[in-house]
């Protein structure tokens, strides 16, 4: 039995969607435990390129797919999700299952996340405009709308129309809007047909989850975002608003710390980061562009480009902590095969001048301090055998796991399945 958590080590985007596919064949269940839409997993299957925004990646292997108590869930486009699935021959009904806790993301919370980053102007979060600030707030204040809530209708009804009166007061008096207000009878109507839709996914996930735990089934725990994103550890205001470390996956699922076996942290060879906030190994020369262009390095969820930088390893050392990670996958090494050299930053200057080793509480106005590697230079996509990686590249691949700590188990060396070594397989499942 082995229950496995799947992080990004960065600003997300690291490739946890590949390797959940990757490891999905030996795995009974995945799992998601926080965030929403606003994550994007792309995974290569066969020739086609398929990204799930919600369903866990595990389901285009028809491995029981669950969305743990921890996510928010737009009912819309989930059932968009569940008709593209539909359309590729791949059907959910007996491998998908929904937390009866799991929150709801309503209209008001998309349209209040869009109105907000309007109104916050240049200091703006740059979020997905996905409604999950707005929804989770909602959770937080203890007046959210749960998914196990629709199956009681008239409940359901009477807690809409509370709602729906106290989002059109803020829609009024905050936002100034009078003419686009939220009508609790449409939207009674539109959920009812959500609700048949959903309704045979609705089940208690942690009884389903730990029921298989104890039935000695090997589970993934599938992260969305990233460890600098996390609404306590990321760089703060500029993060999500759940907790994206693997310790969200107790919570986010129901299952208690002692049940998790390793945490697999995803590490891209590279930093990116999309929407604002500081990102101090970010290039703005011709080395970020080759980055982004190699790379194809646009938003799975927004299409937005992706900032581009050199690999930060104070960052990817502090993860391998806050997460307490048991060995990392690097992923997209090949992405910097015609880099002449690379950098790793190593330590930040400060604002006062010291030259610190560690995350300071701001990542504003710090400075990287860099170590230089050769690249490799030729083209390393596809390869599948350790031995013959370009020996520049294992030197890179030896200098990141020694300054962040944490052993290498798996490396991408392309988009594919097939793209892809297990260096060390005793840790996984
Ligand atoms: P939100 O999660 O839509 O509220 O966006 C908050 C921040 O997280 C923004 O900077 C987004 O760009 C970022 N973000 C949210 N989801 C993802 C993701 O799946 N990958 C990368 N960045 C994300």
């Amino acid at each position: 039995m082995a229950c496995i958590v799947v992080v990004g080590t960065q600003w997300g985007d690291e490739g946890k969607g590949k390797v959940v596919d990757l490891l999905t064949n030996k795995a009974d269940a995945v799992v998601r435990y926080q965030g929403g839409n606003n994550a994007g997993h792309t995974v290569m299957f066969g020739d086609k390129k398929f990204i799930t925004h919600l369903i866990p990646s595990g389901i285009l292997q028809k491995t029981t797919s669950i969305l743990g108590n921890g996510v928010v869930i737009d009912p819309e486009e989930l059932i968009n999700e569940i008709n593209g699935l539909k359309e590729m021959n791949i059907s959910v009904d007996k491998y998908f299952y929904i937390s009866d806790q799991a929150h709801l993301v309503m209209p008001w919370h998309k349209k209040f996340d869009l109105l907000r980053e309007e109104q916050k102007g240049n200091k703006k979060i740059g979020t997905t405009g996905r409604g999950i600030g707005p929804a989770y707030e909602d959770k937080i204040r203890r007046s959210g709308i749960r998914i196990g809530d629709l199956l009681h209708k008239g409940d359901f009804k009477n807690k809409l129309e509370e709602i729906v009166d106290e989002k059109n007061q803020i829609l009024n008096f905050s936002f100034k809007i009078n003419d686009e207000t939220f009508n609790a009878e449409k939207l009674f109507l539109e959920f009812e047909k959500y609700i048949e839709k959903l309704k045979p996914f609705i089940c208690n996930t942690p009884d389903l989850i730990n029921n298989l735990i104890d039935n000695n089934k090997n589970i993934i725990f599938e992260g969305a975002q990233g460890s600098f994103l996390d609404i306590d550890h990321g760089t703060y205001p500029y993060v999500t608003s759940s907790n994206t470390l693997s310790g969200g996956a107790c919570t986010g699922s129901g299952i208690g710390p002692t049940r998790i076996t390793d945490v697999l942290g995803i590490v891209k060879a590279y930093t990116t980061r999309v929407g604002s906030g500081p990102f101090p190994t970010e290039l703005f020369d011709k080395y970020g562009m080759l980055l982004q262009s190699e790379g194809n390095e646009f938003g799975a969820t927004t299409g937005r480009t992706r900032r581009c930088g050199w690999f930060d390893a104070v960052l990817v050392r502090n993860a391998v902590l806050i997460n307490g990670i048991t060995s990392i996958a690097v992923m997209k090494l090949d992405v910097l095969d015609k880099f002449k050299y690379i950098k790793i930053a190593i330590g930040y200057k400060l604002p006062n001048g010291k030259i610190s080793g560690n995350i300071p509480s701001s990542l504003e106005n710090v400075t990287p301090v860099y170590e230089e590697m050769p690249g490799w230079n030729c083209k390393t996509l596809g390869i599948t055998d350790y031995e013959k990686l370009p020996l520049e590249m294992i030197a890179y691949l030896e200098r990141i796991s020694e300054i962040v700590g944490a052993s290498v188990s798996i490396i991408s060396t392309g988009p594919k399945r097939e793209n892809s070594i297990f260096v060390k397989h005793e840790n996984l499942l």
